[in-house]
């Protein structure tokens, strides 16, 4: 049943939206809200199970975040984790203490297989901790279920009132058996059938956008990569008509892409799209322009200029959408009716047009569960799988100026590059691959001539966060066959070489 609710009391904790993306795998609808959230409208939500979230402060604190005590009387199931353990245990009557050493990292404990909540795991297993405080006397009713070596309750339970406690945390990966210990909560406990699916996000959320957005118009600034690509074809689906997309084709687009996306929005898409040929207008300012930054600097300023424009002209509009997503929020409560002046993640620079609102419709989801609403939404794989492209483009891949020569040089050995990892079946074990114009020039050999041309430089990476990343280890033969395309079909390269530098030190982008 996909009404099936379990909602998440927002304690503050660092780990808060994994919880919800964990529950969103076990095929659960769930909900975030705050702690202090009403025992009212919590009541009206009839949820199915509650979880209290870890959060930074200590219970013991005189106004340490708390919920409505007669939460734990609704009969309702409740599993706490971290503070939210040690929050139920002060409220029913439990203390809490601060241990002498704080407990951090990959701790193995020893638990009760006979609880449900640990029902099919091991009787020794790793859990990851991170708390100072920990509950040193378990409520009346509770009994502990897990202990380690430094934490006498690391787990607790009252069967009969269906509450729980947890003091690790089950959500992130470094608990191997977070994912079975929550959907032994949602399953078992809850009694939910786990049978909700993305496509019911999709519905969700294209009521809420008509909901808020009435008859108002909204524009989005398409950049033709995952994430603003998803986000306008849920708005398209919610408000249709009403929404208008603006492509800015700056000209340093890579190989076909400026006509593939056009080509998905406004012909598969019925979709209301302008697309803004601006290249020459990039170009031109860029020209003479060596230094990195400033390179960046000229493309968001210019891509805002292009952008305004084309608002101005298309008269009244009150939403800006935008394609943020959870790794890319640092801050939340943009207010629904003030006028805001924003910023958007396209060029990196704040528009000078007042909003109404922005709509994020993506910006608690993650970056594989906004390519699963792609994939719903029947947005074709080669985009729904895309790899993250610069917003500055070829920019940033030129090493120092940019010239209509050296784009196309660049734009023909990425091409190149990426037709070859998608013959090798690599793209998939890739994170981001891609061919850099290094603007160094080096002696070789053709026929009998002598040539002076290019070094082109192959860059791939494999990363999870793009944070950190490691060089690829692309099969030589691979390698070979990419370098030999390069240098018989592209003029003017007679050189490639292969970056073997991870990240840190170096950055993925060259500049
Ligand atoms: P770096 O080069 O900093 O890149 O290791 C990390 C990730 O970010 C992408 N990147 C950008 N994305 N605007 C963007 O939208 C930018 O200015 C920008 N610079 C780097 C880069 O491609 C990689 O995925």
């Amino acid at each position: 049943m996909k009404n099936q609710l379990v909602l998440i009391l927002d304690f503050g904790g660092q780990y808060n939206q994994l919880i919800a993306r964990r529950v969103r795998e076990a095929k659960v609808y769930c909900e975030i809200l705050p702690y202090n959230t009403s025992i009212g409208r919590i009541k009206s939500l009839n949820p199915k199970g509650i979880i209290l979230t870890g959060g930074p402060a200590s219970v013991n604190e005189e106004d340490a975040p708390s919920c409505d005590k007669e939460l734990f009387e609704l009969g309702i199931p409740i599993l706490g984790i971290c503070y939210g353990m040690q929050l139920m245990s002060v409220m029913l009557g439990g203390e809490v203490a601060e241990a002498r050493q704080r407990e951090y990292g990959k701790t193995e404990i020893r638990l009760d297989s006979s609880s449900i909540l640990f029902h099919g795991i091991e009787h020794e297993t790793f859990t990851w901790m991170s708390h100072t405080y920990y509950v040193s006397k378990v409520p009346k009713g509770f009994r502990v279920t897990a202990n380690s070596n430094n934490c006498p309750a690391v787990a607790m339970e009252d069967e009969k009132r269906r509450l729980y406690g947890v003091q690790f945390h089950p959500e992130v990966e470094h608990t191997p058996e977070g994912k079975n210990i929550l959907k032994n909560f949602l399953y078992k406990i809850c009694g939910c059938s786990g049978d909700w699916e993305m496509s019911f996000f999709i519905e969700k959320m294209a009521d809420e956008i008509r909901r808020r957005v009435k008859d108002s118009s909204v524009l989005c600034a398409l950049s033709g990569g995952v994430d603003s690509s998803v986000a306008a074809l849920l708005l398209h689906k919610a408000i249709g008509d009403r929404l208008t997309c603006i492509f800015v084709d700056h000209g340093l687009l890579r190989k076909d892409e400026g006509a593939q996306v056009e080509n998905i929005f406004k012909n598969r898409f019925n979709i209301n799209f302008i697309k803004v040929d601006a290249a020459d207008r990039f170009i031109g300012r860029l020209a003479g322009v060596t230094e990195p930054e400033k390179k960046r600097k000229i493309m968001g300023e210019e891509f805002i200029r292009v952008f305004e424009e084309q608002a101005k002209k298309l008269g009244k509009i009150d939403y800006l959408v935008q394609g943020t997503i959870y790794p890319d929020v640092v801050e939340s409560g943009v207010g629904e009716s003030a006028v805001i002046k924003t910023h958007h993640n396209v060029g990196g620079l704040p528009v000078n047009i007042e909003f109404k609102g922005i709509i994020e419709p993506l910006r608690n989801l993650f970056k594989d569960e906004v390519r699963q609403v792609g994939r719903e939404l029947k947005i074709p794989e080669d985009l729904v799988s895309r790899q993250p492209f610069p917003g500055p483009g070829l920019a940033v891949r030129i090493i120092g100026e940019v010239t209509k020569e050296k784009l196309d040089i660049v734009r023909e050995a990425d091409y190149i590059f990426r037709e070859e990892i998608a013959k090798a079946n690599l793209a998939k074990e890739l994170s981001q691959y891609f061919a850099v114009l290094t603007s160094l020039k080096s002696v070789g050999v053709m026929g009998d001539e002598r040539t002076y041309d290019h070094v082109v430089a192959l860059r791939a990476v494999v990363t999870t966060d793009f944070m950190t990343a490691n060089w690829a280890r692309i099969p030589y033969d691979v390698l070979e066959r990419i370098s030999s395309r390069i240098v018989n079909e592209v003029k003017g390269v007679n050189r490639i070489v292969y970056d073997i530098t991870s990240k840190p030190p170096a950055t993925i982008e060259w500049e």
